[in-house]
């Protein structure tokens, strides 16, 4: 594969790509890579054109320039099907068939894959046996993004699009999520992710991306964003008692002793 920059297995790839929409340039000559094995975070604020790449990649959007590569193959060409059969997708907003039950659900993504999971062992991988009879319009939210996650994960794919898979979810499903995707990941496999989260991010990702009206600002491994921060002598940390009680009394607690 040409354009890598280094010797690393890349799976994804982007260069200059540019979305518009209308005369609105959402992706504005845009480069990514995802290396195999690792977890790329996707960053920005709202708007910044992190859907509308991570659509793009996966095959559902025409970009209107630029090169895009998944597995070394381009997509919208005879080879769409099998490429698809290889990544898993969550959208930011999954809409899925109401009528259909849970379990309806998963087996219909189930048969897009010539192999991977049963609908027993995805339902109780993302926690929702106790749901598999519900029809999907009676979900909460936080259920829905779990059963998008599972009918992501229910073909065995190399490739997981996680498009901010824990937005909304309470601590314990978002933490259960976070243990599923780092499983995927010690199997070998690759993910892309969008979050506003900045633990998620600090916690899942190998490199982080942050975007900027559909530009890449920064890429780099968390770590090394914030030594970068750092060395500006810009340091961020959580409050203590100490901090409450300074700014309540004015002083530190061994001022007093001290004078
Ligand atoms: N279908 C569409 N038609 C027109 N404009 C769109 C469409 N989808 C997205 N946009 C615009 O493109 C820009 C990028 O949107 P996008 O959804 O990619 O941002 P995002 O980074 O995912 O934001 P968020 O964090 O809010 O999910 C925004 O200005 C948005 O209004
Ligand atoms: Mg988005």
């Amino acid at each position: 594969m040409t354009g890598g920059t280094d010797a690393r297995d890349v799976i994804v790839e982007c260069r200059g790509l540019v979305v518009r929409y209308g005369s609105l340039v959402a992706v504005d000559g845009l480069d990514l890579s995802v290396c195999r094995g690792e977890c790329l975070g996707l960053l920005g604020p709202n708007g910044a054109g992190k859907t509308t790449t991570v659509e793009v990649l996966e095959g559902l959007l025409r970009p209107a320039s630029g090169t895009v590569r998944v597995f070394g193959q381009p997509w919208w060409t005879s080879a769409d099907r099998k490429l698809r059969e290889s990544i898993g997708a969550a959208l930011q907003e999954t809409r899925l068939p109401d009528k259909l039950t849970v379990a309806e659900t998963i087996r219909l993504f189930r048969s897009f894959y010539p192999s991977g999971r049963t609908v027993d062992q995805v339902l109780d991988l993302v926690d929702l046996d106790e749901k598999r009879n519900a029809r999907n319009s009676t979900l909460s939210g936080g259920q829905r993004q779990r059963l998008a996650l599972a009918c992501a994960l229910v073909g065995t794919p190399e490739l997981l699009f996680l498009d901010e898979p824990t937005t909304g979810l309470d601590p314990a499903a978002r933490q259960s999520i976070w243990r599923l995707v780092e499983e995927f990941k010690a199997d070998g496999g690759s993910v892309l992710l969008t979050t506003h989260y900045m633990d998620e991010a600090a916690r899942l990702a190998d490199r982080v991306a942050i975007m900027h009206q559909g530009r890449s600002v920064a890429q780099d491994t968390p770590a090394n964003l914030v030594a970068g921060l750092d060395s500006e002598e810009v340091v961020v940390r959580k409050a203590t008692l100490d901090d409450v009680f300074v700014k309540l009394t004015g002083r530190g607690l061994r001022d007093e002793h001290e004078a």
